[in-house]
Parts: C-alpha cells; sequence; structure tokens
C-alpha cells in the first residue's frame, strides 16, 4: 500500500486531482498495488475562512508521506502572493524539495507551435533549482528616509554607482538571490545522474556575464560535478540565448540544469513548445524526503466546476509520483494511456476535442485496465 497525501487546492485544482486520482487507481488495479489517498483541506476557502495557510501540525502530518499530490492554488479573492508563497513555496521549501523535474516532452499526437519539429525533437528534462536564489524571499520595500535599512542600500548605491540615493530615490525595493554550493552541488549532481540514464549532454542555465556572484558560485560547481562526470557532455548556456535555441533546436537539449527564477520562466516556454500548459507536469523532488507532483500550470478559477479543464498534465504529474514510489511500469503505462486518448481523439477543448475532464479521465482508467 503507498499512501499518499492530496491537496486539491484551489479552482480547477479538486477536479483535476480527482480524475488524477481515479487513473492512478486504475494503474494500482492493473499493476498490482493500492494507494491510500489522505485529503488535506488547505487552501484558498480555508484561508478566507480561518486565515489558516499551511499549520505547524499539517507540514508534521505531511512529512510522513513519501508523496503529495497536488492540484493548484491562486484565487481572485485572495491577493496574488499570499497563496502562492504561502501555501505553494512553503511546502516546497518545508520539506527541502530542491530539484524541480519538468519534462519537456512532445507526446505523440499533440501539436507544437514550432514549425517542422515533432516528438523525437522535443525530449529534454528541466532540472530546475527549488530552493534558493530569488525564491529564499529576502527583500523589502521602503520609502526615502523612514528606513533604517536605507543606510545599507545607500552605502551600496554609493560605492558601486555613485549615486546618492537619498536625494535621488523616493522608494527603494530589493530582493536578494542567495546561492550556496552545497544547494547547488546537489541539484546538478541530481542533473548528471538523470542524464546518464537519457543522452548523457547537461546544459547548465545562468546568467553569469551580468549577475555574476550568484551565477559564477553556480558555474564554479557546474564545472567542478562536470570534472567528476567525464562521460557527460557538457555546455553553459545564458539564460535569455537559451529561450531562443529551445525554439530554433530543441533536439539538441537532454537535461538542462538551472537556478530557480530562470527555471521557472523557461519551462512555461518549455511547456509551449510541448503542445501546451495543459500537458506540463512536474514533480517537487527532495530524494530523501517527501516529494510533491503537480501539473505546472495554475488554477484557472474562471473554469472551476465545469468539468472542462485539461487532466493531462495532472495525470502525468501522477506518473512521476508513481515512478518516484518505485511503480515505474505503472508510470510508463500512464503516459501511454495519455498518448492513446491524444489519439483517438478523446481530449478537452483547449485540445481541439469536446470530452470533460473526468470523461478523459475515465477513457484513460479504462485504457490502462484493459492494457497488456
Ligand atoms: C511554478 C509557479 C510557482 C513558481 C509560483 C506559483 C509560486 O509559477 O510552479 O512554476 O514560481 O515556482
Ligand atoms: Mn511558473
Amino acid at each position: 500500500m503507498h499512501e499518499v497525501a492530496v491537496i486539491g487546492g484551489d479552482g480547477i485544482g479538486p477536479e483535476i486531482i480527482a480524475t488524477g486520482r481515479k487513473v492512478l487507481d486504475a494503474a494500482g488495479e492493473r499493476y498490482g498495488f493500492e494507494i491510500g489517498w489522505t485529503d488535506f483541506d488547505i487552501g484558498a476557502d480555508r484561508y478566507l475562512k480561518t486565515g489558516e495557510l499551511v499549520s505547524e501540525q499539517e507540514l508534521d502530518a505531511l512529512s510522513s508521506y513519501p508523496a503529495i499530490y497536488f492540484g493548484a492554488i491562486g484565487d481572485d479573492r485572495v491577493t496574488p502572493g499570499i497563496l502562492e508563497k504561502g501555501i505553494l513555496l512553503t511546502l516546497r521549501f518545508a520539506f527541502d524539495q530542491y530539484v524541480n523535474l519538468r519534462p519537456v516532452k512532445m507526446l505523440a499526437g499533440v501539436e507544437t507551435p514550432l514549425a517542422g519539429k515533432g516528438p523525437k525533437d522535443i525530449d529534454f528534462l528541466v532540472v530546475r533549482e527549488n530552493t534558493e536564489d530569488f525564491y529564499v524571499g529576502i527583500g523589502s520595500r521602503f520609502t526615502g528616509k523612514e528606513h533604517k535599512q536605507l543606510e545599507v542600500v545607500r552605502n551600496l548605491y554609493s560605492v558601486k554607482f555613485g549615486l546618492d540615493v537619498e536625494s535621488d530615490a523616493e522608494e527603494i525595493a530589493y530582493q536578494i538571490g542567495v546561492l550556496t554550493r552545497e544547494g547547488s552541488r546537489r541539484v546538478i549532481e541530481y542533473a548528471f545522474d538523470a542524464s546518464r540514464k537519457r543522452r548523457k549532454k547537461v546544459t547548465s542555465v545562468d546568467k553569469a556575464n551580468v549577475l555574476s556572484d550568484v551565477y559564477g558560485l553556480w558555474r564554479d560547481v557546474f564545472r567542478d560535478v562536470a570534472a567528476q562526470n567525464q562521460d557527460i557532455t557538457t555546455e553553459f548556456n545564458y539564460v535569455d540565448a537559451i529561450t531562443m535555441w529551445f525554439v530554433k533546436n530543441p533536439e539538441w537539449f537532454d537535461v538542462v540544469v538551472t537556478p530557480n527564477m530562470f527555471g521557472d520562466i523557461i519551462t512555461d516556454l518549455g511547456a509551449m513548445i510541448q503542445g501546451g500548459l495543459g500537458l506540463a507536469p512536474g514533480g517537487n523532488i527532495n530524494p530523501h524526503g517527501t516529494s510533491m507532483f503537480e501539473p505546472i500550470h495554475g488554477s484557472a478559477p474562471k473554469y472551476k466546476g465545469q468539468n472542462v479543464a485539461n487532466p493531462f498534465a495532472t495525470i502525468w504529474a501522477g506518473a512521476m509520483l508513481l515512478d518516484h514510489l518505485g511503480e515505474e511500469e505503472a508510470g510508463a503505462a500512464i503516459v501511454k494511456g495519455i498518448e492513446a486518448s491524444i489519439s483517438k481523439g478523446v481530449v478537452t477543448r483547449d485540445m481541439g476535442g469536446s470530452a470533460s475532464t473526468s470523461a478523459v479521465g475515465d477513457w484513460v482508467a479504462d485504457w490502462i485496465r484493459r492494457s497488456k
């Protein structure tokens, strides 16, 4: 029995997760395992009722699960940032899920906006660092003379640029990105290990030509790890350039390892080239702790409760969850089931079909039960 915690969350989250669960249960029937699901009532509704985001007790309870199946977070009634930081990022950080694994793989039968490219060209893995960089939440915002911290910024500005901030700037905001050698090393090592099971090439993403302190450290660590893995081909790409290459030559990439914020940005682009956000799954992984699997897309509040949202990203995230639990055969079958569903035209309207969220899930579940 695999015990899995469930956070449906906001908007379309609960319905896509319910659909994903049906598919995972079917995979369990077919491959001989059971999943014990435990729901956690975490999200905007509860926050608006009680003011609670995630409690210490919940973190404690969640920490005993190997995996969390996560829908989506985000609600129009709540100021942007509160739920994202207070729930999603809190969970990623609390469980030290330092790898954000995002496959960019175009499935058979899907359309990509990239002319002349197909499934054999678009098949790489983005390994996004998930606990450092500009996501550490160190920053502040204040006006002129009111704030003691101005001293810090004034010194910085006058030393670096000869600017008198007090007279020049009416309001100041800053945010600090932090990288550590250990934090960079563990995720870069994960990327090298992942590429050894694939096509043995790792691409590093950074902006070491401008943000040379943080990403200079990143590059040093990447070089160290590369030196210890000489069977793997390596290259450096600046983040601006890699967006261009994703579009022009996606077939060059095997494993792409990236600091947190650049990883956030380039995986939305990755999702588009693989066929759309409706098809892009992700795993927040702590190889030794509680990991969390979710679609990359958000909660799409305007489609809430309509049974029209595309469930493929969530179903695929469920396949990654099963891989993580050691049920690789079942995970692979689920991805095949998604492809079968696409090839039969059993898809939601964002992909040109007319099937409902739950109908797509039922079809894939049924396909898996009957698969050889
Ligand atoms: C993602 C999202 C999150 C992120 C937000 C919602 C905090 O955009 O998972 O890519 O920035 O990581
Ligand atoms: Mn994002």
